[in-house]
């Protein structure tokens, strides 16, 4: 258990404010339980039903599930539609039209309005310049973007023209988006000159520009940038072309072109148990019937709502409840360009305020860092704003702290407002476990119960369901429509990481832990069982960053990466290096930390750059050669290492560990 949960242990119940419960859609759980037992009852006409009334279809289905090439399972698979049309086009006509789709507030506090109908007209002249530019049906388009309106524009052109987007979050390095552009065989990049975040200006242009000298991009045609501010960037005469250039002569009317349910709407990377991320390839078909109806079941989403969803778009959170989510289902949403710090850390307060927000979404890590800046500053605590605009609050990306959830029910949400803690990952394509708003009893730090037609479970290691009260794996007996296609050039890969044989192929892993209480059956969410961290709602691979380190290869002959619980991150990078030269210690080992933490942010990103560095003339080994994480895990946290070590090959090498460096 993550060491930031045990101090406060909430077991008070939240039942869900009566008067609200009453208008909701899912109004109760009688409502709720009867779409689980349709669901239960009949599977595939429970989909079906959804399917048909919440997606306009070019071409209907006739089949709902095909499950002969198990598990890379296929939905509504004969039927066709347009993701971009889905979102925009369908709300031509209707009282959507006119409706502000987006309110973009730029990181200096600019606000800009843009209906469905302008939306509908940018995203479709940017099209016709992908389109003009010779990107077509499935090409692979890499957007490196920052967090504006642009980027989504981005994403609904590529959509509207059937081709696959594969968005890199502007945080990470050259050498990550080489990578992925490689492995995506991406044709074109859409970029900025510069990203704006808290008042300054951080290059993107001349980061994909080191990311294609690095050789093996020649898939690449054509870069565009879209001019953010007004400082220039470097430009390649017949590969860079502005957003003014490209879009300059193109009509808004592009029509929408309808593509099979399957057609991968998007590829993104995640960072798995290897040192290479995974590509978690997307459907068009299911994956936008889930983006939609979640908004409507977990937001309860009405017409005047105001959403607001924190996630940049680099992430599948900003992909779901951002770039298609909100306009699929008519939402006026909110888009902020900057960070919630800037220029203080009232922001965010300010911001629900100022735009008349009334669901707001956003993730543990960036709680507790208000928490903290309003507990020294009067000035920046939600009291000085007026939320009475909030009706629903949600969180996402790791379990929330008891104490960050009361703090947040009771500062943000006035204790009127239900918190939606939605469990869900990349690869599920939208919200697993969560409370409803207007029916699920809420127990702060529990994601509670699985939404409709989701077979969640509990098993051990062999796939056999274990008892409520006891921990285990948590997984998936069923597909679902929004989830996982493959990975990206890897369906080896994808069988094997997330329906394993041992477990009889059938069962989708998740990689968390999770335990059922007792007397609710509600889920808890434990944390990963893989290699995997999550820093900041934030998914790192150990292995990915261990092979950044070790690629150093001038100073670093060994390392390995475990994770450690911290009290704002939930999880921080704590990595063991033993150097190839002699075992530094004071100043020196200061300064060869630093220089080691700036490696691993040019190799991976910023985010994967390991908060203690602490080096050793050895690791502590079994006989046979395995690193012993387990134990390193205990040093970390600096506790006492109560493991078996009698199988360590070099025991003394757990008090030099265990020394502050
Ligand atoms: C991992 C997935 C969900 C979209 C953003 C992150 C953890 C996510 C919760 C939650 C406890 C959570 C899990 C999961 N996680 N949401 N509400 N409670 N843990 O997506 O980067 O694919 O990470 O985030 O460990 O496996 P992701």
């Amino acid at each position: 258990m993550n060491a930031i949960e045990s101090v406060l242990i909430e077991n008070r119940v939240f039942a869900p404010n009566a008067v609200a419960a009453a208008a909701a859609r899912i109004s109760g759980m009688s409502a709720y339980d009867a779409l689980c037992a349709e669901a239960e009852r009949d599977f595939e006409g429970f989909w079906e039903r959804l399917a048909r009334a919440n997606l306009v279809w070019s071409k209907p289905f006739t089949k709902v599930l095909d499950e002969s090439n198990a598990p890379f399972y296929k939905w509504f698979e004969d039927g066709e539609l347009n993701a971009s049309a889905n979102c925009l086009d369908k709300h031509m006509g209707t009282p959507v039209e006119h409706k502000t789709a987006v309110i973009f507030e730029a990181d200096d506090g600019a606000v800009t309005r843009t209906s469905y109908r302008e939306l509908l007209s940018r995203v479709s002249q940017f099209a016709n310049a992908l389109l003009a530019d010779g990107i077509g049906k499935g090409d692979r388009v890499l957007i490196y973007m920052p967090m504006t309106l642009e980027g989504v524009i981005a994403m609904q052109a590529c959509a509207r023209i059937g081709a696959t987007h594969s968005v890199v979050f502007g945080g990470f390095s050259a050498k990550a988006l080489h990578e992925r552009i490689i492995d995506a065989g991406a044709v074109a990049v859409i970029t900025a000159n510069y990203q704006r975040r808290g008042g300054r200006e951080l290059p993107l242009k001349a980061i994909v520009d080191e990311g294609l000298a690095m050789g093996g991009c020649e898939t690449i045609k054509t870069v565009f940038v879209y001019q953010r501010t007004a400082n220039p960037c470097n430009m390649v005469a017949g590969r860079d072309k502005t957003f003014a250039e490209a879009l300059a002569g193109q009509s808004d009317n592009c029509p929408a072109l309808a593509v099979g349910a399957e057609h991968p709407l998007f590829v993104l990377y995640t960072s798995g148990s290897t040192g290479k991320p995974k590509g978690v390839q997307h459907s068009t078909g299911g994956y936008l019937l889930w983006a939609k109806l979640t908004m409507d079941w977990t937001f309860d989403l009405q017409p005047s709502d105001v959403f607001w969803c924190t996630a940049d778009i680099g992430w599948i959170t900003g992909h779901s409840y951002v770039a298609y989510g909100p306009l699929a289902a008519g939402a006026t949403q909110i888009i902020y360009e900057g960070v919630p710090t800037f220029p203080n850390a009232g922001r965010f307060w300010q911001m629900i305020e100022r735009h008349q927000c009334t669901i707001f979404y956003t993730a543990p890590t960036a709680i507790r860092s208000l928490i903290k800046a309003a507990e020294s500053d009067a000035n920046v605590h939600p009291a000085r704003s007026n939320l009475g605009s909030l009706r629903i609050l949600g969180s996402v990306g790791e379990p929330i702290n008891p104490e960050a959830w009361m703090w947040y029910y009771r500062n943000v949400g006035g204790e009127r407002c239900p918190i939606v803690d939605t469990f869900w990952q990349t690869e599920t394509g939208g919200h697993m476990i969560t409370p409803l708003p207007g029916a699920t009893p809420l127990v702060p730090g529990s994601c509670t119960l699985p939404l409709p037609g989701i077979m969640a479970a509990i098993v051990d290691e062999a796939g056999h369901d274990i008892a409520n009260g006891t921990g285990g794996l948590l997984v998936v007996k069923r597909p679902w429509p929004s989830m996982i296609r493959t990975i990206w050039n890897d369906p080896e890969r994808f069988k094997k990481a997330y329906f394993p044989t041992e477990m009889g192929g059938k069962l989708y892993l998740a990689g968390d832990g999770a335990v059922r209480s007792a007397d609710r059956g509600y889920f808890r969410i434990t944390g990963r069982i893989d290699d995997v961290l999550n820093v900041s709602g934030h998914r790192l691979g150990t292995m990915e960053i261990e092979s950044a380190l070790v690629s150093h290869t001038v100073l670093v002959a060994e390392a390995a990466v475990v994770g450690r619980p911290d009290d704002l991150t939930g999880e921080a990078v704590c990595a063991f290096v033993v150097l190839k030269g002699a075992r530094p210690t004071g100043d020196a080992a200061a300064a060869m930390a630093k220089e080691l933490r700036d490696w691993v942010a040019k190799e991976i990103g910023p985010l994967a750059k390991p908060k203690d560095i602490r080096f050793a003339e050895n690791l502590p080994k079994t006989r046979s050669g395995k690193i012993m994480r387990r134990l390193l895990r205990s040093v970390a946290k600096g506790e006492a290492v109560t493991q078996d070590t009698s199988t360590l090959e070099n025991p003394a090498i757990l008090d030099q560990l265990g020394q502050a460096w």
